[in-house]
């Protein structure tokens, strides 16, 4: 039967409508994996999903914007990124390019780079990055720290990046600083100490680089059951350069997201498919760094819940586009455009543990993407091209 019509509306409502392609990523009924609808419209107050049904039902509302057969799809959620430094290393990219390897050593460079910079230029580097984030889709962005390093510079890298996400993630575990090479478990006691006191009124996450040349996994672990124990959530960088224990670490521990899996055991991957966290891809820094993608189709047929993120930092990685990213999914790792955009988006979500966010549906917030494109595919099928005609963030349209 038709659907019931809404009553009329208050003022501030907006309706986008004339949608040929909806993305909902809500799978309770027909439409797919991403809960595709057709000829749909959208009804948003106050920031949220009001009503999603058929265009010729479309309630009345203050505004309207044609979306003029387009698809429209959730905002992206990019669930990894380090937006908080200064400086960049295109000197360090052109030299892999050439054949140097990476090694991870140049996070050093940054935080050299981002101790020296004031509050003001690592702000406006987070803006510069969020805006051009927005103008490729991308509504939910995590930020982390991790360049600074010492109690003053994590705490502000904090404070700067919750004054743009709600997802902020305390990564003193990035490397042991120069300062501390020859005493590591100096450092480890001053992350667990006077440093994660001083970031986590400003941080909802815990974050360790669990790598050989970072932390071993008796740190990761101590370090990581610190920040439960303060109530941080956790996510782990593991298995990125090599294989290693990081993802049966995460695990263990009831992480949220385990990010990079690019070296993976048969025992990492049951471990898991049998577990509610997410295994979060970054082909953005195996782009960079010119290494083997990971095997998202081994990930996905085994059961595992895959998201993609940017890793956006000047090192290993520095875009912020999720449409290159799923390009890269496409093309590289054996996702389906479906499972991609699935993955980009709830995916993402999954992996910040929110569902307010990732998929369209009545209460959800009202973050979308109108593409210049009449379906999904087209994120895929036209790498490079700028696709997103229109971005809503909490129902407010974004300036182009
Ligand atoms: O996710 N793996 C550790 N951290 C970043 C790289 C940071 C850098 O090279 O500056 C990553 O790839
Ligand atoms: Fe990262």
């Amino acid at each position: 039967g038709d659907p019931v019509r809404p009553a009329p509306r208050n003022s501030g409502s907006l309706l986008v409508d004339n949608i040929g392609e909806l993305v909902t990523n809500d799978t309770g009924g027909e439409g797919g994996p991403l809960g595709i609808r057709r000829d749909a419209a959208v009804l948003v107050e106050d920031g949220q999903v009001a009503w999603i049904g058929p265009a010729r039902y479309a309630p009345a509302a203050d505004r309207r914007i044609d979306a003029e057969g387009a698809a429209v799809l959730p905002g992206f959620v990019d669930s990894h990124a380090h937006l908080v430094f200064a400086g960049d290393r295109a000197a360090e990219f052109a030299a892999r390019m050439a054949g140097e390897p990476y090694t991870g050593g140049g996070i050093r460079t940054t935080v050299g780079a981002t101790r020296a910079a004031s509050d003001d230029q690592l702000r406006d580097t987070v803006r510069r990055l969020r805006g051009e984030a927005m103008r490729q889709g991308t509504t939910t962005v995590e930020i982390k720290s991790g360049y600074g390093l010492t109690v003053a510079d994590e705490a502000r890298s904090l404070r700067v990046a919750a004054e743009f996400t709600e997802d902020t993630t305390f990564l003193g575990a990035h490397v042991v600083p120069a300062e501390y090479a020859d005493r590591p478990d100096d450092y480890v006691g001053l992350v667990c100490g006077p440093m994660l006191a001083a970031a986590a009124p400003h941080a909802r996450w815990i974050d360790v680089f669990c790598e050989r040349g970072a932390f071993d996994v008796d740190h990761a672990r101590a370090i990581l059951a610190c920040g439960q124990a303060v109530g941080l959530g956790v996510r782990v960088h593991a298995n990125q350069l090599g294989p290693g224990p990081g993802v049966r670490l995460g695990v263990e521990l009831g992480a949220a997201s385990v990010d990079h899996c690019t070296h993976l055991t048969d025992a990492d991957v049951g471990a898991l498919a049998a577990s509610e966290t997410v295994a979060t891809l970054l082909p953005g820094a195996e782009f960079s760094t010119r290494s083997p993608y990971p095997d998202a189709r081994r990930l996905l047929d085994a059961g595992v819940t895959v998201a993609l993120a940017t890793d956006c930092n000047p090192g290993s990685s520095y875009t912020s586009s999720m449409p290159f990213c799923i390009a890269l999914a496409v093309r590289e790792m054996r996702m389906t455009p479906a499972e991609a955009v699935w993955a980009a988006t709830a995916g993402g979500a999954a992996a910040l543990r929110r569902d307010d966010v990732g998929r369209l549906a009545r209460g959800a917030r009202a973050d979308l993407m109108i593409l210049d494109a009449p379906s999904h595919l087209h994120l895929a099928y036209r790498p490079g091209v700028p696709l997103i005609r229109q971005v809503l963030h909490n129902g407010v349209p974004q300036c182009r």
